[in-house]
């Protein structure tokens, strides 16, 4: 029997990264090419074969419509290419938390996708970009990662797209979920799912835009004024994404400033800055009276996506976005 086929989609970040020294903290992220990496790998001996596609080579703080588009378009052909099994991403951690929730939005489920980073280096003293691109292949080659939509695998730990977030700017376990934790841990030697298939049935909620619309984030700090709304008006933000304090609470001045944005037909959605906890509507601020929308579960990050793509496939009605932020 052949070996299973993974497609390798390559971005840059500090999988790729290299270090000044080897115990020191600065790094170039992106320096390694994709090709040297899967020789790496390929020196493990495992038993899959690897089918390299350089994307770009870059932190992932530069990822954006551009690299967005060029993986959507492969990760479709490679769903169409019999002889590929799944897709493995190497990308920057600092975004990939947008960048897999894009994804499962706009993708069939079927054939795993699957994104993986490092915290460390390449060259760094423990570096961990090696272990978690094996167990990235680990996952993308089992049969029951069928079905799951986009994951992402950092620190022997598998989450789905629409729970993970980055949450340690430098721990190995960077990486946290919500409102589900893992859905699966995984080594090199071992792989235990502990959740169902949850996209089975179901299909890409997006079509692939031409285009994404700027939409903000507006963080809300203590002593903040109008100005900031005022000014994301002005250069033409087409949506806007309060991260907020607590439930996604801000001065009354800004809640005022944002309804004026709502009536000149710009969509707010209230997020909060608390790193984890649902967001519901007419807790502290009247989302009926303002006409905003309550982020539930998601974070600012992920909310800005899911908003960018409600507004290119024309959704702005406030009714009608907030049926998709509680997941109808
Ligand atoms: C990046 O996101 O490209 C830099 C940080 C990382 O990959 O961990």
């Amino acid at each position: 029997m052949s070996a299973q086929k993974l497609l390798v989609l390559g971005t840059g970040g500090t999988i790729a990264g290299s270090a000044a020294t080897a115990t020191g903290q600065s790094y170039a992220a992106g320096e390694i090419s994709l090709d040297a990496m899967i020789a790496d790998i390929r020196g493990l001996g495992l038993t899959v074969e690897l089918v390299p596609k350089p994307i770009a080579r870059i932190g992932s703080q530069d990822i954006g419509w551009e690299q967005w588009d060029a993986l959507h378009g492969e990760i479709i052909a490679a769903q169409a290419d019999p002889d590929i099994a799944g897709v493995i991403i190497t990308h920057g951690t600092d975004t990939a938390e947008e960048t897999a929730f894009l994804l499962d939005l706009t993708l069939d489920p079927g054939k795993p996708v699957v994104m993986v980073g490092a915290m460390r280096p390449a060259d760094a003293v423990g570096s961990d970009g090696m272990r978690n691109l094996a167990n990235a292949i680990r996952v993308a080659s089992d049969p029951k990662a069928q079905d799951r939509g986009v994951m992402v695998v950092m620190g022997d730990t598998v989450f789905a797209a629409s729970d993970v977030r980055k949450a340690a700017t430098s721990n190995i376990d960077a990486f946290k979920g919500y409102p589900r934790g893992p859905i699966a841990r995984v080594t090199p030697s071992s792989l235990d799912w502990f959740a169902p298939a949850h996209r089975v049935g179901s299909t890409a909620r997006f079509q692939w835009p031409e285009a994404l619309p700027r939409v903000a984030i507006l963080t809300a700090g203590a002593g903040i004024d109008a100005m900031p709304v005022k000014a994301l008006l002005g250069i033409g933000c087409k949506g806007i994404v309060i991260a907020g304090m607590g439930q996604g609470n801000a001065p009354r001045v800004v809640l005022d400033a944002l309804a004026e944005a709502v009536r000149d037909g710009v969509p707010v959605v209230r997020s909060s800055r608390v790193d984890e906890g649902m967001v519901d509507r007419n807790v502290e601020v009247d989302d009926d009276a303002y006409v905003f929308v309550a982020a539930r579960a998601l974070g600012p990050a992920k909310s800005r996506i899911l908003l960018m793509l409600l507004i290119a496939s024309g959704v702005t009605d406030a009714k009608a976005v907030q049926a998709a932020f509680d997941g109808d």
